[in-house]
């Protein structure tokens, strides 16, 4: 009888054990559940090799940290927005919030794009950590959006600055005609003048289907000492190429610009017409930091007709941005909980010393001067000059 009694109510103990472990079931289901990103680049069309670079990033810093952080495995699905519609873009993020229920979205590889997606970012309270896009004004657009790319302002004022002091006394601007490249044009104007340079011209190159002969032609016609360019990620190798067969090069017409021209990935095959280039970026693939040896090998590893480009860093950076937010907040996904850890975060990224702007939610960088010389039989853009954590300087 007493026997019975204690078993019931062993019972009933248990019963209740059982009932608090059913209460406490969504919490714990809901911590083991994968944080889902979002990553949305174009795989395909003019800018494929945007995406192409990031993605092989995000899968190297995954293959080399692990898919999972503070408990929770991070699954990573990639949509191909194709590059040039941001309708596309928006309904692809709209989606991957809506039906997939991602916690975060990333990527965009154009600024147009990150436009697209930015309020879906803020309705949805879902951060966007922007990889690739550069024109100023981005992270404005959403208090969701944090940028580990770079800006396109934070990359030409520099190489003005260089300019200038470098005896570069007259220079025609050849942007394309966009976000990014008006930034650039703008940027270049001011810090040029300022430093006491002329500016001959000011040209617009459209974005599709870009024909640069006519305008290089308007170009040599100036005559000015340099010409400062910027195209988007993948573009450099042709404006390269018509730059040389147009005379330029022969004319003494020096090409400068930001390292988007002088892409690590065209490099090879622009060979030694990129010989001399002077470039101002974030990242070069000749970095010669323990960190960016490691991923250079590791990404040649992985990846072997590719080498590692600015846009691949980005990537990379973003990946590292989300997991160490995620160790800061235990593994919570929330979206102001992630946005409060990854303000003011500074780490050693491949590309050297970054910080996270608190309040503009840009990324502080070195940038630096590389002049595009022969390694080892490749052209590599080398670091030749740094100018420390600079932020953006707005234009
Ligand atoms: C942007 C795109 C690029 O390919 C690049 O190199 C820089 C900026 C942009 O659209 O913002």
């Amino acid at each position: 009888m007493e026997k019975t009694v204690n078993a019931q109510r062993r019972n009933l103990i248990l019963g209740g054990a059982a009932l608090a472990a059913t209460a406490g079931l969504p919490r714990i289901a809901l911590a083991a559940d994968p944080i889902k990103v979002g990553l949305i680049v174009p795989m395909s069309g003019p800018f494929a090799s945007t995406g192409k670079e990031i993605w092989a990033a995000v899968k190297l810093y995954q293959q080399l940290q692990g898919d999972t952080v503070a408990g929770r495995k991070v699954e990573v699905i990639l949509k191909d927005d194709g590059g040039v519609n941001p309708e596309i873009t928006k309904r692809q993020a709209q989606e991957l919030v809506s039906r997939d229920k991602v916690q975060v979205l990333a990527g965009f590889g154009l600024t147009p794009l990150a436009f697209a997606a930015a309020p879906v970012a803020t309705q949805a309270k879902t951060p966007m950590i922007v990889m690739a896009a550069g024109t100023s004004v981005i992270p404005q657009r959403s208090p969701y959006i944090v940028r580990t790319a770079f800006t396109l302002p934070q990359a030409t004022a520099p190489m003005a600055t260089w300019a200038a002091r470098n005896k570069i006394r007259s220079v025609v601007t050849l942007v394309a005609d966009f976000g990014p490249g008006i930034d650039a044009e703008k940027t270049f104007t001011k810090f040029f003048t300022e430093a006491g340079g002329k500016i001959v011209e000011n040209l617009r190159v459209p974005v599709r289907n870009p024909d640069y002969s006519p305008f290089l032609q308007r170009v040599k016609d100036a005559k000015p000492e340099a010409v400062f360019v910027f195209v988007p990620s993948g573009e450099g190798a042709a404006l390269m190429k018509q730059y040389n067969e147009r005379g330029l090069a022969a004319a003494g017409i020096k090409m400068i610009g930001t390292g988007d021209v002088m892409d690590d990935e065209l490099l090879p095959a622009m060979g030694q017409a990129a010989v001399g280039v002077i470039s101002s970026h974030h990242y070069s693939a000749a970095h010669s930091s323990p960190e960016n040896k490691a991923y250079v090998e590791a990404f040649a590893k992985a990846n072997p007709d590719m080498r590692p480009n600015f846009m691949s860093a980005g990537g990379y950076d973003g990946m590292h941005l989300l997991y160490e937010a995620l160790k800061k907040t235990n593994g919570d996904a929330d979206g102001d909980k992630l946005l409060a850890a990854m303000k003011g975060m500074s780490w050693t990224s491949i590309r050297g010393p970054v910080t996270i702007d608190p309040n503009t939610r840009d990324i502080i960088q070195d940038i630096y001067i590389r002049e595009a010389r022969m390694v080892n039989g490749q052209v590599y853009n080398v670091e030749i000059d740094k100018i420390e954590q600079v932020r953006d300087p707005g234009v």
